[in-house]
């Protein structure tokens, strides 16, 4: 199965340069409308046929955060559905159907699922990882995003290294809208040039493995009033620097928001082990 994209397969110097100085580069149409839909098909085929029983036990038991901790923690490796937050009432049902319900899709959809691997390993798609710096790029997590109608929780702002940290810090971010992102349904934000800022904090597991901590590094507060809003169509690619802050609001709306994005760092760069994202040595991490 073959996915075809319509850019031409190098960046132009332009497009480089504007990525230099914003930490982002906003590529339209670089999906068609066709692939959106193949995605977006296999995305609710795993949702359907995925055993929620687990999570929503999760969501219910006692010991809540140990559990959710652990599901989280050992989805590197794995392809896991997670729900939103807001997705059971207080009796531990659902309110909505799960295909409504569930936030996210993650982390191994690159490697485990044959649909998703064909779309995120493409000539392409290198040729891009290539012109915005990387010297061997790794595909390090893939995530399904749906933001969901009324109960799409807000994603505050934040640094992707802060989650996904390498030594030198190497990080970023292909973002594919596979629906048409707008303030309306919670498209994403950026503070342009935040790149240029330090990392401001480190999220890792402790010491036993088992949960995690955030590490405050620098803590000024982000100037929101620099954000401004990514309304853009299915099929967009936007490209974020590890360093650049982004977030998105909540989705009140009716529609959901649907994107895949995928995570790349270096390959001689070096992997803490406090990392949250760790995987089996039977699935090292490959490039394209
Ligand atoms: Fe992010």
């Amino acid at each position: 199965m073959g996915f075809f994209f319509k850019e031409s397969m190098s960046l132009t110097q332009r497009q480089i340069e504007s990525f230099e100085q914003n930490g982002y580069l906003v590529l339209e149409n670089f999906v068609s409308q066709e692939d959106c839909v193949k995605l977006r098909v296999r995305a609710s085929e795993i949702v359907k046929y995925f055993d929620s029983s687990e999570s929503v036990t999760i969501f219910t038991t006692n010991e809540q955060t140990r559990h959710s901790d652990r599901f989280f923690l050992e989805s590197g490796d794995k392809i896991r559905c997670f729900f939103e937050e807001e997705a059971l009432d207080e009796n531990g049902d659902l309110k909505q159907p799960n295909e409504f319900s569930i936030n996210k899709i993650g982390h191994a959809m690159h490697d485990l699922d044959p649909v998703f691997d064909s779309f995120s390993r493409t000539e392409e798609l290198e040729a891009v990882a290539k012109d915005v710096g990387f010297k061997d790029p790794r595909i390090l997590q893939s995530m399904y995003i749906f933001k969901q109608p009324k109960i799409g929780g807000e994603v505050g702002c934040h640094q992707d290294a802060t989650f996904l940290y390498t030594e030198p810090i190497s990080v970023k971010g292909f973002w594919f809208a596979l629906e048409d992102a707008s303030l309306e349904n919670g498209c994403m934000w950026t503070i342009p040039g935040g790149h240029r800022n330090v990392l401001k904090s480190r999220f890792f597991r402790n010491k036993t493995g088992d949960g995690t901590e955030m590490e405050i590094l620098d803590d000024s507060p982000w100037d929101k009033s620099k954000l401004v809003p990514l309304e853009v169509n299915a099929g967009t690619m936007v490209i974020l620097h590890g360093l650049l802050p982004h977030m998105s609001y909540a989705n009140r709306s009716k529609l959901t928001r649907h994107a895949y994005t995928m995570h790349l760092i270096e390959g001689n760069a070096d992997y803490p082990e406090w990392n949250w994202l760790q995987r089996s040595p039977e699935m090292p991490l490959r490039g394209f």
